[in-house]
């Protein structure tokens, strides 16, 4: 039984095949190499997925990966003509700048390493960014740039990546017709994040614009034992599938195209093999609702703290107390199996009353601020050292990396380095030798194992909870008071 493509519009390729999944070629590919060594172990992977039936290669600028598409292309005796080549611009984030000195240089790049004379879907790969960042280009200007290119046939279609609302309407505002409207919008979706930003996938739906799914796998590569477990084990069991195929064939009936990606022959092979059976509508529905009834991203209800916090100084008690408070936030999402992965002070908001903390998301940051908040997988200054070893890193510690840095802002008003990356110095010359965090509680060993590089040794939270002098921090809850009276709510008008 082979199903029409469900997806709510459908590309083809120059030779008129449909287009469907794509193969990631990530970050993760060049974490262990030089960035500007061709992976061979890449190209291998490429011209494996090509084997096995995929014709959807997903690169980027930033990925620097474009060189190891050109390389496969170059190696398969697949015609172009069948394949589907996206790639996107990078005009940089937080205090990276854009690789390439304009847009256009960074098509005529990509057209270069890729060795092709077209490419067929061109993004830009995140419009949060400056005119500083792009050395001079607003969101509309490289727009205009991706226009030019369509017209002169360098692009066959362009589109955006984790585009929000706004950013859309801004792209349609800036195109000189409809025909230059932009037909992609690729975005974190997986049943744990089914809306990158507020209402974003009816949108982009309602509009025409096909919605690609990176992550789509989330719940099975960075969440362990979670709300869905159970209904993934009973449809595995029930189509004879696995779990990943049950995620990708779920993706693909929400009219989302998924982008996926894996080092394992057998794993790439299976997700190929989705489309011999079909979820019924309870059961897709059924995983729509872990969104809603998981409550992982609660509502904001005030400023988020990073702007609370500009104007007041915090005693060390009342510190602890709203760190106390997201510690118990955090072990309510771990013991359910769910973990947040972008803990940062903008996803962290006081309830109306100003006494308890809550834990958000990015859209729901964006309706408490009014716009889009920043940030993509991960956050720059937060990030644990292996989210860079790893794609596949675990959510759960890298969380309480995430709290360890807050608590270091919460008593220094600074953060420890501007960008948790290699290029810091700050955070290179950080090593296990170093405890940020130890002169909080002199005499336990507990703090020193939050900010802990390794992963393996880094407290978990419960470990953090069982602990007698964390034990013996006062915290407001809702059965209990620490004792002080929060006057954040002054700095607030
Ligand atoms: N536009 C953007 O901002 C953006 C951001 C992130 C990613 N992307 C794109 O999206 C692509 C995919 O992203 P992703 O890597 O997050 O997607 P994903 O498909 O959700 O996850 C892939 C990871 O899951 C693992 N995996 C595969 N099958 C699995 C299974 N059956 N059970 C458990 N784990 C499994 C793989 O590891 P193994 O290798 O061990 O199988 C791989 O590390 C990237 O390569 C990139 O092209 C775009």
């Amino acid at each position: 039984m082979t199903q029409s493509s469900p997806l709510s519009r459908v590309f083809h390729t120059k030779s008129g095949k449909e287009v469907s999944i794509a193969l990631g070629t990530g970050t993760k590919w060049k974490q262990n190499q030089d960035i500007n060594d061709i992976s061979s172990e890449l190209v291998d992977n490429i011209l494996l997925a090509l084997k096995l039936g995929f014709r959807h290669i997903d690169t980027a600028e930033a990925y620097n990966t474009q060189k190891e598409v050109g390389e496969a292309l170059k190696k398969t005796d697949i015609p172009r003509e069948d394949l589907w080549i996206t790639t996107k611009y990078s005009p940089g984030w937080g205090s990276i700048k854009a690789y390439s000195k304009s847009p256009k240089d960074s098509i005529d790049k990509a057209l270069s390493q890729l060795g092709v004379d077209y490419i067929d879907l061109f993004l830009i790969h995140s419009p949060f960014f400056t005119e500083e960042h792009t050395h001079g280009y607003n969101l509309e200007q490289v727009w205009e740039a991706l226009v030019e290119a369509k017209k002169e046939g360098k692009v066959r279609e362009i589109g955006v990546s984790n585009a929000a609302i706004p950013h859309l309407e801004r792209l349609f505002a800036a195109s000189p017709s409809p025909e230059f409207y932009p037909v992609a919008n690729q975005i974190e979706f997986h049943p744990f994040l089914q809306n990158q930003s507020k209402n974003i996938v009816e949108f982009s739906q309602k509009h025409g614009i096909l919605v690609e799914a990176f992550s789509p796998l989330a719940p099975l590569s960075r969440v362990e034992d979670n709300a869905l477990a159970d209904t993934l084990k009973k449809l595995a069991e029930k189509y004879n599938k696995t779990e990943a195929q049950i995620l990708l064939r779920y993706t693909l009936q929400r009219g989302i195209l998924p982008v996926t990606t894996s080092s394992k022959e057998n794993r790439l092979k299976e997700s190929l093999e989705v489309f011999d059976f079909e979820l019924t509508k309870e059961e897709v529905d059924g995983i729509n609702q872990i969104d809603s009834t998981v409550k992982l991203y609660m509502m904001a209800g005030t400023p988020h703290l990073s702007k609370l916090l500009a104007s007041k100084h915090l005693e060390v008690s009342e510190i602890f107390c709203f760190w106390k408070q997201l510690c118990s936030g955090i072990l309510y999402l771990h013991s359910r199996g769910i973990c947040h992965r972008d803990l940062k002070l903008e996803n962290i908001v006081f309830d109306e009353e100003y006494k308890f903390l809550k834990i958000i998301d990015f859209a729901a940051a964006d309706a408490a601020n009014g716009g889009p908040s920043v940030g993509l997988v991960g956050s720059e200054k937060y990030a644990a050292p292996e989210t860079y070893a790893s794609i596949k890193y675990d959510g759960k510690a890298s969380d309480i990396w995430s709290m360890g840095i807050i608590l270091y802002y919460l008593m220094h008003s600074k953060f420890p380095w501007k960008q948790a990356h290699r290029n810091d110095p700050h955070y290179r010359a950080y090593s296990s030798s170093v405890n940020l965090l130890q002169f909080i509680n002199e005499g336990s060993e507990i703090t020193s194992q939050i900010l802990e590089p390794d992963v393996e040794k880094r407290v978990t939270i419960s470990r953090l909870w069982e602990d007698s002098w964390f034990t013996s921090l006062p915290f407001c809850s809702e059965s209990s008071s620490c004792g002080l009276t929060h006057t954040i709510r002054q700095v607030t008008s």
